[in-house]
């Protein structure tokens, strides 16, 4: 077996953003863009060296374009660096949860997971690579920033020469001096859902009159969904939609909000709706919670599924805590209040709850942008969020409106919606932020309606265990009633820059609850733009997409 060592002139582009390095396909097929990324992370990981004996790590991805070319050079390079054992899901399948799942329990070193997420696939959409630790979590800064270093000073990387692996087939092969294990994606997965929830209770409301409506949207989480909803659980046979993954995800934009799930949002606003609509992304740990022609706000969920925990059993003894994303709102902090367990802001990334998860501080996560999860895996998951609503939904035999409607009755609401501005000149938006970012001395106190500035900053996290200070994670501006507005650039986008705008107002009265969620914000809205001057300074008149 030959080890090739190619040259390469280093590439100064690949710094991960908050989920990996997400790059355009064709960046990804330029010569060398993912062998230098790919070794880059070998070389930290094993310290410039080959790997330890023994070493033995997790590949699979979303299943969108290049993601089966991307294995092959992958698993090619792995041999060459010394790696002993690969673990690829079937396909080059593993969903990100299901990748967190098999990491952890094979206890292997890591795992590389290709994908986007909820990024557009297909030749002219995007493709990505992250590494995982073997906490089964996303890498943090100081490893992300170690292999943006070296990304940019090596000059070669090592390959072998060797036919590609079969992975549609699972079974064990060998490439060099390595092992390769092509698994089922799907069964180590559905195993650790079964510990978790009661599928039993779940198989009996969805044997009854419950509807259900899964929609996969051509992505990642169809045959998750398929065995899980629909063989191991028993609901009908077509409630998962889309559920064949495509590389361009038919084309989709593999996003589960209210904008790109456009499919399922129709079913669910019909007048003969399933009682329970679900959708989730282009890797499978993005969910978006539906009623009948109701919506769930991620923020919500997570406060939801806080206050319901113990009716699953895998968190029937409690909950150790909770931690929210910053721009999250603040419902969940009300539930944690209540059971009495600590409630953590963090910055926006998944990676930021792994050490609150390893120091079992906290058992549930949640992001506002459709991510939410538990200690179970180290990554956001979606359909564990879905198994979850079912088995409240089971136990409690209410719809998922009427949970929503007393749930707020008991804690308040948190009136929240995000604006995002997509594709903006990269200058523009900087501007935005950091003439906000000028007038925040002035700000506090000042008085705009029915609201008075309490305070502004730029949002800082040092993390409560290993003592890593994260700076500049979103402009938040704090009104006395709690109320509050974020400003934010995506850390995720390939196209210019993407400005977020976060608005939460809280509303205690039942009677004004049930209000429409941008009615009850449009005072926020304006003040947003007041104080950004964001309509005169990029010239659009509205958001590209609202959840
Ligand atoms: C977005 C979300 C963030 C999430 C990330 C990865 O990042 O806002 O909550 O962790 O995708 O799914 P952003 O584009 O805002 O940086
Ligand atoms: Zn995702």
């Amino acid at each position: 077996m030959n080890i090739n060592s190619v040259a390469t002139t280093p590439f100064k582009d690949q710094k991960p953003g908050t989920s990996g390095l997400r790059k355009k396909v064709a960046v990804f097929q330029s010569p060398n863009y993912l062998e230098n990324f790919v070794q880059a992370v070998f070389d930290t990981i094993f310290g410039n060296a080959a790997a330890p004996p023994d070493t033995a790590l997790v590949l699979g991805g979303d299943g969108r374009y290049y993601n089966r070319e991307a294995i092959q050079i992958i698993l090619r390079m792995a041999a060459a660096n010394g790696v002993a054992r690969v673990l690829v899901g079937q396909g080059g399948i593993l969903s990100t949860p299901a990748a967190s799942c098999v990491i952890r329990k094979y206890a292997t070193y890591g795992g590389l997971i290709l994908s986007a997420s909820h990024n557009p696939g297909g030749p002219e959409g995007d493709f990505g690579i992250k590494y995982n630790t073997a906490n089964g979590g996303p890498a943090p800064e100081k490893i992300t920033d170690a292999i943006y270093a070296r990304s940019r000073e090596l000059s070669g990387y090592r390959i072998v020469d060797a036919p590609a692996v079969p992975i549609d087939k699972t079974g064990n092969y060998r490439l060099g001096e390595m092992d390769v294990e092509v698994i089922d994606p799907v069964a180590d997965y559905a195993e650790l859902m079964e510990a978790l929830f009661d599928f039993g209770a779940i198989r009996e409301l969805l044997a009854g009159d419950f509807g259900l409506c899964f929609d996969a949207m051509h992505a990642v989480t169809g045959p998750y969904a398929k065995e899980i909803l629909e063989r191991r659980l028993g609901a009908a046979s077509g409630s998962v939609i889309n559920g064949v993954p495509l590389e361009d995800f038919g084309g989709g934009h593999p996003d589960p909000n209210l904008t790109y799930a456009h499919e399922l949002v129709e079913i669910m606003y019909a007048v003969d709706a399933p009682d329970l609509g679900a959708a989730s992304d282009g890797d499978g740990d993005r969910n978006m919670i539906l009623g009948r022609g109701f919506f769930v706000t991620p923020s919500d969920s997570l406060a939801v599924i806080a206050a319901n925990a113990i009716l699953a059993p895998g968190y029937a003894a409690g909950i150790a805590g909770i931690a929210r994303s910053m721009p999250t709102s603040a419902a969940a902090d009300r539930v944690a209040e209540k059971l009495g367990v600590p409630c953590f802001e963090t910055p926006t990334g998944w990676k930021f709850f792994g050490n609150l998860m390893d120091a079992g501080k906290v058992t549930l996560c949640g992001e506002e942008s459709f991510g939410t999860g538990s200690s179970h895996v180290r990554e956001k998951d979606g359909l564990w969020a879905v198994l979850f609503w079912l088995n409240i939904l089971a136990k409690r035999h209410l719809s998922v409106e009427q949970i929503l409607i007393k749930h707020w009755a008991e804690y308040g609401r948190n009136v929240y919606s995000r604006h995002d501005y997509e594709a903006l000149p990269s200058d523009i938006a900087a501007d935005i932020m950091a003439h906000l970012k000028g007038r925040f001395g002035e700000l506090p106190g000042q008085v705009f309606g029915d609201y008075r500035v309490k305070f502004c900053d730029d949002f800082s996290y040092t993390d409560p265990i290993d003592g890593s200070v994260s700076t500049g994670q979103g402009l938040r501006i704090g009104m006395d009633d709690g109320s509050r507005i974020v400003f934010r650039l995506s850390g995720t986008g390939t196209e210019g820059a993407t400005l977020r705008i976060y608005l939460e107002a809280f509303e205690p009265d039942p009677s004004r609850q049930g209000a429409d969620a941008q009615l009850s914000l449009a005072p926020l809205i304006a003040i947003a733009d007041e104080l950004s001057q964001l309509r005169q300074r990029t010239g659009r008149e509205r958001p590209t997409v609202i959840t």
